[in-house]
């Protein structure tokens, strides 16, 4: 079946904004004529200028490189005001709870409650431009508000996904230097109330660069409240102005910040800033999501992450979308959560994880077909390749063989898509994430910038820069260059490299083969085998550690760890392992959250070690797959290392 290509519905590609290939290779070969009228054009366009930006594109400090400079405009605005005149009634937001709760937000009550909220957190607690804001929120509209009012006052926000850890929450706290947390009581997950407000607590144990704690009520558990710190949200919004001016930003001002996994060290913070994150995130939510004025859109994504970033809140309202934001699981009460609210809501676009179709696949081969779900149009994937045989039910199932798939492909660093399907025109192949977008110049390419063969993998860069791209590690611009533009030159000049492998085939399609570094996909979520190895080294029982991923039916790679302790388990093994198993993962739950869980921690005598002391994570990823090691050992420090490490894991 993967060789099979499926041509776009063509009634869709009638009224579709990129309706053939044709049109396609038209814009990209516009873009490769003329770089920054390509790009300078869409700017005046799509944004609604303060002041007009001066210069397209501005490489003299390669590669840390700005875009539209001169220009002026509020993010905010462009996501909310400029659509008063004609949309202030069309529903902005749609919300629906755990427990199916309701609300429906027009852009007028957006802008209301958003400028409402910038006035809180610009009177109450001094919040102004260049500030460090952390929100730490469940999925409920005022994660949104708050990521708007911060933009509205050109205060940097930093969102930490509601799963992590104290500790986690501490680090980027501190990192960041924030001076407010925004968060929420807790919410609700299947059907139960969990909390957020405690988390912070901890967080904020000892010495904090955090002022003042915003508390959002959402399930009205009980929760401590620390005097001249915690404000409560609810209490304190009615007294505000819904009147705030927008902060005039350059185009190169900070609009966030995101901490992601790396290969090594601890998470870095990416960041975005105004102009160019926001234009990219328009376009593409035009492009590859092809959402018209009636359209209801849904993307099932945690505002934690970057796809909640820029494709439940930022391109969505940006184009003057209805976007929907759901607190709740896709399998909670049942596996039919999801389509019934497609049913429901007539969903157009939806927008999903593989992880998310796998489990809904398996847990109800027919369950969407007891939902009138014919509203769909588009169906999306992001995060993780998709296999085939869930490629196959979304696209037969889901889509009733009519809706384009669109298997999208960035990265936290890219701020919006670079590798995807155009709904209306790309003949697609299942499991492939087929074309750059027009503008986004993707090679696949071997160190030294040279193109590789066709079938044959290589680095996948993007060659040349483009508007959204990250434009700094927050605080560390050593880190900035050395992670991003360290690894791959081109024509002697360091080129982006995303960190993971594609191949191309004979007709262009571009195939990602997964990660080159040390970064394991969990259910879509990046973890660092840096970071959980870190973590797992806080036990003092524990000597070495090495962390691999391991292909996972559902999650697409689950957390593998070898551990060596340092006195050996006595007599009682097995117990004792368990015993240990649980107490390793408990400091990961307490070091990063629940979802740097390992599924298998095994305790080995020895690491398989290059005679200079690297650890040799691709043979432990072999061992863990159950494969068969054919890579050279004969190098290693101790090979037989490898025979009694295998033992143990087939044992
Ligand atoms: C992987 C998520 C295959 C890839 C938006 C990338 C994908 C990492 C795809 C970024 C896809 C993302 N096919 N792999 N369609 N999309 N990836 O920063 O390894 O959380 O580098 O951004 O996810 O993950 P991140």
């Amino acid at each position: 079946m993967s060789e099979q290509i499926f041509q776009p519905n063509p009634k869709f590609a009638e009224t579709a904004r990129i309706k053939s290939m044709d049109d396609y290779y038209a814009l990209v070969k516009k873009a490769e004529e003329n770089y920054e009228g390509f790009w300078g054009d869409y700017a005046k366009e799509k944004i609604t200028w303060k002041e007009p930006f001066t210069k397209v594109l501005n490489e003299s400090n390669a590669p840390f490189y700005s875009w539209f400079e001169g220009g002026k405009l509020n993010v905010s605005e462009q996501c909310i005001d400029r659509h008063l005149d004609d949309k202030k009634n069309k529903v902005a937001i749609i919300f629906e709870g755990d427990n199916g709760d309701k609300e429906m937000i027009t852009y007028l009550e957006l802008h209301y409650r958003v400028n409402k909220f910038a006035n809180l957190l610009k009177n109450e607690f001094g919040v102004k431009k260049g500030d460090r804001v952390v929100i730490y929120m469940p999925m409920i509209p005022e994660a949104a508000f708050a990521m708007l009012a911060c933009a509205r006052l050109g205060a940097i926000h930093s969102i930490v996904f509601g799963g992590f850890s104290a500790e986690a929450l501490r680090d980027r706290i501190q990192d960041a230097q924030a001076k407010v947390v925004i968060t929420a009581d807790g919410a609700y997950r299947k059907g139960k109330p969990y909390m957020l407000k405690p988390v912070v607590d901890t967080a904020l144990e000892g010495e904090t660069p955090v002022e003042k704690v915003v508390v959002v009520q959402r399930n009205k558990e009980d929760i401590t409240w620390v005097s001249g710190r915690d404000y409560s949200y609810n209490e304190m919004i009615d007294a505000q102005s819904s009147k705030c001016e927008a902060e005039v930003m350059d185009s190169e001002d900070p609009l966030f910040l995101l901490y992601t996994s790396g290969s090594t060290g601890a998470p870095k913070g990416v960041q975005h800033n105004s102009a160019g994150y926001i234009l990219w995130a328009q376009m593409t939510m035009e492009w590859v999501f092809d959402v018209k004025p009636n359209d209801t859109y849904w993307c099932t994504a945690d505002v934690g992450w970057i796809t909640g970033h820029t494709y439940i809140v930022y391109g969505p309202l940006a184009m003057g979308a209805t976007t929907v934001m759901f607190e709740g699981v896709p399998t909670y009460p049942d596996a039919g959560r999801c389509w019934k609210m497609v049913e429901e809501y007539k969903i157009n676009q939806f927008y999903t994880a593989p992880t998310a179709i796998r489990v809904l696949h398996k847990m109800g081969e027919d369950e969407p077909s007891k939902y009138d779900i014919s509203s769909l149009k588009v169906l999306g994937t992001v995060g993780e390749p998709i296999d085939p045989p869930a490629w196959k039910w979304y696209y037969e199932q889901v889509g009733s063989s009519k809706c384009a798939i669109v298997d999208t492909y960035w990265q936290t660093e890219t701020g919006g898509h670079m590798i995807s399907p155009l709904p209306g025109a790309t003949p697609i192949k299942p499991a492939c994430a087929t074309f750059a977008l027009p503008g986004i110049i993707a090679e696949v390419v071997d160190v030294d910038g040279t193109p590789k063969p066709i079938g044959e993998k290589g680095h996948l860069c993007i060659t040349k820069p483009w508007p959204s791209m990250i434009r700094n590690v927050w605080g560390d611009k050593e880190r900035y260059v050395k992670s991003y533009f360290g690894d791959v030159t081109k024509e002697g000049k360091a080129v982006y490299f995303t960190g993971d492998g594609a191949m191309i085939d004979e007709k262009g399609y571009i195939t990602i083969t997964g990660r080159m570094d040390d970064v394991i996909n969990v259910s879509g979520h990046r973890m660092g085998s840096a970071e959980v190895e870190a973590a797992l080294k806080k036990d003092s029982n524990v000597a070495e550690v090495a962390v691999v991923g391991k292909p996972h039916e559902l999650k697409g790679e689950s957390i593998f760890a070898y551990v060596t302790l340092k006195t050996a388990l006595d007599e009682t093994r097995f117990e004792d392992d368990v015993a240990m198993v649980k107490e390793l993962n408990t400091i990961i739950k307490k070091e990063i959250g629940n979802i740097a869980v390992c599924d298998n921690i095994v305790f080995v005598p020895g690491l398989p070690k290059t005679r200079s002391g690297k650890i040799m994570r691709r043979i432990l990823r072999s061992i863990a797959k159950g494969e068969e090691i054919t890579q050279d050992i004969s190098t290693l420090e101790d090979p037989s290392i490898v025979k009694q490490i295998e033992a143990i894991v087939n044992a």
